[in-house]
Order: structure tokens, then C-alpha cells, then sequence
């Protein structure tokens, strides 16, 4: 097998539609020489459905990445289709609605703690459950919105996303030691499920694209999971606790 990724066993998390950005991370790794392992919560029927469509046959795994019981038997339920891994890519993201849309001065705790354990907590605990079949060289991978401004309706989840690239940067601090890098792809705006769950989210796409330099397209996926690809190949050994921006150059222009 050739490719970028040829030889490498990955775990990808997050697939519900074929616009989510883990198929296309999935479908771009078997592409590429990957063996895949997909993850899928809820309504896994449907996640099999859309796993059809990639170009070869991938194992579904059920998680819901906030279930202690899902996460303590992750690693058996991996080995039952590979050896180990060498990549986990976490693609996954959820808050309440009161937290989205303008509801930052009044969302309840129970809600924010919601989009803080699935968005951002599951990212450690995430890497945790598979840091068994885990050995040097290996590299986990998320996905963030940039969470260095405060942006209009994102609301928590946009704190979800700071405390998500925080926890990258930890998880760099803490697994280095063992040759494990965590990166995150800091994508620009994408029309998938969880996106049109934000309430005013053509706000961004009007916004993206105005002012993104290289222009940006709302559903092409392929930029961000190239990136992913990227960062879960052998030609970033040295790098972990990085965002990289594929948003079309947006973070790095003025108003
Ligand atoms: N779409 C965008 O504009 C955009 C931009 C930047 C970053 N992101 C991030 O990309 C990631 C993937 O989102 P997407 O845009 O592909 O949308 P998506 O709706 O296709 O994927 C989100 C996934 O999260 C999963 N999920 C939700 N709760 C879960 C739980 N408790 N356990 C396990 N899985 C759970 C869903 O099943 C779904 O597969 C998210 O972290 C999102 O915040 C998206």
C-alpha cells in the first residue's frame, strides 16, 4: 500500500453525514494508504449507511464519548479489528441550544457543562481510551473553531473550543514524553450537521466569504482533512501542541 498514510491504523471519530469532516478525513486516509476505524454515536445505522460510501470497508465502534463504559472498552473493541493504532482523530463537537445563537449570558450550567464534556473533556478522555494500542511516533488530532476571538453565536462553544485547544496543548505537554503528538485543525466555516445547528451561522459564510484571502468554500471538507492527513503523517515529527488554520488565511487579515 502507498500513500501518505500507508501502514497506518487510525481511529476516526465524528462521522454522521457525508458532509461531516471526518468522512472526508476517512475517506482521504483509505485513500492514502490508511487503515480506518470509524467511531459513530446514536444513530449508528445511519453512520453505516454513510460509511458505504467509502472506498473500502470500515468497522464501526459505538461511542459516546461522555460513556465511561463506552470509553473503558474502546481498546478492545479497536483491537478487534487492528493491531494498534497510530492515529486517533477526534472530529467531535456538541452544545444545547440555549448555549448557541446569543445565549451567552443566560445558558445554565447543566447546558455549558454538556458542551464542555462532549467538546472539549472528551478530547482527553478520547485519547486516554486509546493510548493502549498507543506507541511512539503516534499523533492524536481535533478539531477546532478559533477560539482566539469571541465570535457572534458561537457563544460556549466557542469556550468549549478554548478549553479544547488548551487541552491540546496539555495533552502535548503530558504525552510527549511518550513520543505522542496532539495537534488541532482549525477549520473555516462548513456547512455539516453541527454547523447548521448554530443558530446565525451564515453570519460566518457571509463573513468568510468577504474576507478570506484565498477565497473559502462552505463544502469542500477536503482542505481540513488534508490537514488532518497532514498532521497525522510522518512529515510533522516534531511538531505537537500546534493549530494549524485552514480557513483560507481568515485568522490572519484586520477588520
Ligand atoms: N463545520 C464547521 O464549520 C466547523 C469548523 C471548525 C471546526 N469544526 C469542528 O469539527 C468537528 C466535526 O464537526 P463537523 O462540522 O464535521 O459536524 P458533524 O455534525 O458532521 O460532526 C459532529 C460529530 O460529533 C458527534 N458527536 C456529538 N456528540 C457526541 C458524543 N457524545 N459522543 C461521540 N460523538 C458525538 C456527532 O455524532 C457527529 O458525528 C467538531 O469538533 C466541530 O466543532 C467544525
Amino acid at each position: 500500500m502507498s500513500g501518505l498514510l500507508a501502514g497506518k491504523r487510525l481511529l476516526v471519530t465524528g462521522v454522521i453525514t457525508d458532509a461531516s469532516i471526518a468522512f472526508s478525513v476517512a475517506k482521504l486516509a483509505q485513500e492514502n494508504g490508511a487503515q480506518v476505524v470509524l467511531t459513530g454515536y446514536g444513530r449508528l445505522s445511519l453512520v453505516e449507511r454513510i460509511a458505504r460510501r467509502l472506498p473500502q470497508p470500515a468497522p464501526i465502534i459505538e461511542l459516546d464519548v461522555t460513556d465511561a463504559d463506552h470509553l473503558a472498552g474502546l481498546g478492545d473493541r479497536v483491537r478487534e479489528h487492528v493491531d494498534g493504532l497510530d492515529g486517533v482523530v477526534h472530529s467531535i463537537g456538541f452544545a444545547p441550544q440555549s448555549c448557541l445563537g446569543g445565549g451567552f449570558l443566560d445558558a445554565p450550567w447543566e447546558d455549558v457543562a454538556t458542551a464542555l464534556h462532549v467538546s472539549t473533556y472528551s478530547y482527553k478522555s478520547l485519547a486516554m481510551a486509546a493510548l493502549p494500542l498507543m506507541s511512539a511516533g503516534g499523533a492524536v488530532v481535533g478539531l477546532t473553531f478559533d477560539a482566539t476571538k469571541a465570535w457572534p453565536v458561537y457563544d460556549w462553544m466557542g469556550v468549549a473550543k478554548a478549553g479544547l485547544e488548551s487541552a491540546s496543548r496539555y495533552l502535548a505537554l503530558h504525552l510527549g514524553k511518550q513520543g505522542i503528538r496532539s495537534n488541532l485543525v482549525a477549520a473555516g466555516p462548513l456547512r455539516t450537521i453541527a454547523a447548521k445547528s448554530i443558530p446565525g451561522f451564515d453570519q460566518f459564510e457571509e463573513a468568510w466569504a468577504e474576507r478570506a484571502p484565498l477565497g473559502w468554500s462552505l463544502t469542500d471538507q477536503e482542505p481540513a482533512a488534508r490537514a488532518c492527513l497532514a498532521l497525522l503523517s510522518d512529515w510533522f515529527p516534531a511538531t505537537t501542541g500546534e493549530i494549524v488554520h485552514v480557513d483560507g488565511g481568515y485568522h490572519a487579515i484586520g477588520a
